[in-house]
């Protein structure tokens, strides 16, 4: 009880809305997709064919997979007027800002597809972003180069459009390098959903005021943005840069961490449902072993396996049940794919826009599953009266 207001604290705890997309077992650190463990799609599924899984909840067939393919390459084009948009940013905006305002402001091209509860509606918006935003994303980050706008090529699936569109030049053919795609198109699989982590639970309360599809997702994109939650690949990567800068001295670090000093947190550990090794961020780890097995060796991946492998023997970190969760890794492959640190959030975020638009879809069409008005318990001051500015 607290000032004039009783509450059953209880219902604090209650969950925020019920699902049927994703399942997390912090404790057991598993991951399922439409009951699908994320170990076998990550090894078997592609990023198309879970998206589809995502949102229609099966696997797809051949001839369903090819239909939903097609349909996508055919809306990867941005109406032309949209270009005008990026050359309002300054150069150095962050691309998850441009990100964000082009995916609302791409909506205002439809305005006739905007009701919720029109499923033809909310199926080509459906269609329109999961095509697009690849295309706003690669045009973010040419912009922030200064370099011309590429336009898809329908002949490349959506991942390969993509790096196309990010690192094609329009003045010499394209060497499309299928490791580089395949390593992307395992990454966006890992990020496509995760329950109701903070951006995702956005997108259902924006959606549950009956806002269309596309400012629902544009908020998700903001939420994402934060160093807590989709901003940590790139503070990651920071803080890798930081302690090589320092010296190398891991030790050093981890007492920073434990004494709290300057806030300093170690990035890409710890989650708020996990209290276990996050299984996204062990097949990221064996992916970026694969890849530098190749590309050579890379300091700060030896730097970042120092750091966990410290942590993880600390009670420090024991005590917590802090791990590593799918944003340790991921930073160091997305810089040796050639993308600067201000886009790795973008990444995080076409991987996850599938997760974002399933879980719309599925508020929109079963309020059950709303997340209801949160509710708050009242710790302020018990009911008083007016006191007129003379007697203060
Ligand atoms: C993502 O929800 C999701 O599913 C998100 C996500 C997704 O796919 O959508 O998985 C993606 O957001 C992953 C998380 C990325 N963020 C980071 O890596 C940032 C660093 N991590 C922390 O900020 C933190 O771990 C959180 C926010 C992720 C989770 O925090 P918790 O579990 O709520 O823990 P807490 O903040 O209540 O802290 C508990 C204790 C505290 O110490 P004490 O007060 O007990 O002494 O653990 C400490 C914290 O100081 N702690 C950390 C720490 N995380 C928690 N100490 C050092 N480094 C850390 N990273």
């Amino acid at each position: 009880t607290t000032g004039d207001t009783t509450l059953d604290v209880g219902f604090v705890n209650t969950a925020s809305c019920t699902s049927e997309i994703t399942y997390i077992d912090g404790d057991a650190g598993i991951l399922r997709y439409r009951g699908y463990p994320i170990e076998q799609l990550a090894e078997k599924s592609t990023f198309l064919e879970t998206t589809y899984l995502l949102i229609y909840g099966e696997l797809p067939s051949p001839s369903e997979l090819e239909a939903f393919d097609q349909r996508l390459r055919r809306h990867t084009l941005l109406v032309e007027d949209m270009k005008n948009f990026f050359d309002g940013f300054p150069r150095d905006a962050h691309p998850m800002s441009v990100l964000s305002s082009a995916v609302s402001a791409l909506g205002t091209f439809y305005q006739d597809s905007h009701d919720p509860h029109d499923p033809e509606a909310v199926e080509i918006s459906t269609i329109r972003l999961l095509a697009k935003v690849p295309t706003i994303a690669s045009y973010a980050f040419r912009k922030s180069q200064g370099q011309s706008l590429l336009y898809p090529d329908n002949n490349y699936d959506l991942v390969e459009n993509f790096l196309w569109m990010t690192f094609g030049q329009p003045t010499e053919n394209y060497e499309m390098d299928p490791e580089l795609a395949k390593a992307l198109d395992l990454l966006f699989i890992l990020h496509a959903d995760h329950e109701q982590n903070c951006s995702t639970s956005t997108v259902r309360l924006v959606g549950s005021s009956e806002a269309n599809l596309f400012n629902a997702i544009s908020a998700g994109i903001h939420a994402l943005s934060g160093p807590l939650h989709g901003g940590a690949n790139s503070a990651v990567l920071t803080m890798l840069s930081q302690i090589q800068r320092d010296g190398g001295d891991v030790k050093e670090f981890v007492r920073r961490v434990k004494n709290k000093e300057d806030g300093v947190k170690l990035m890409g550990f710890g989650h708020r449902v996990y209290k276990n090794y996050d299984p996204r961020a062990a097949i990221v780890k064996k992916t970026a072993h694969q890849l530098f097995e190749k590309a050579g060796p890379n300091p700060l991946l030896d730097l970042a396996m120092e750091l966990e492998q410290t942590a993880l023997e600390d009670d420090y970190f024991v005590e917590r049940k802090l791990y590593p969760n799918v944003d340790f890794y991921t930073g160091l492959i997305y810089e040796s794919m050639g993308f600067p640190s201000n886009m790795f959030t973008v990444l995080f975020a076409i991987g996850r826009l599938p997760g974002w638009i399933a879980q719309y879809r599925e508020m929109i069409t079963d309020p059950a599953t709303k997340i209801g008005r949160p509710r708050q318990v009242y710790t302020g001051s018990p009911a008083r009266d007016y006191v007129p500015s003379s007697e203060r």
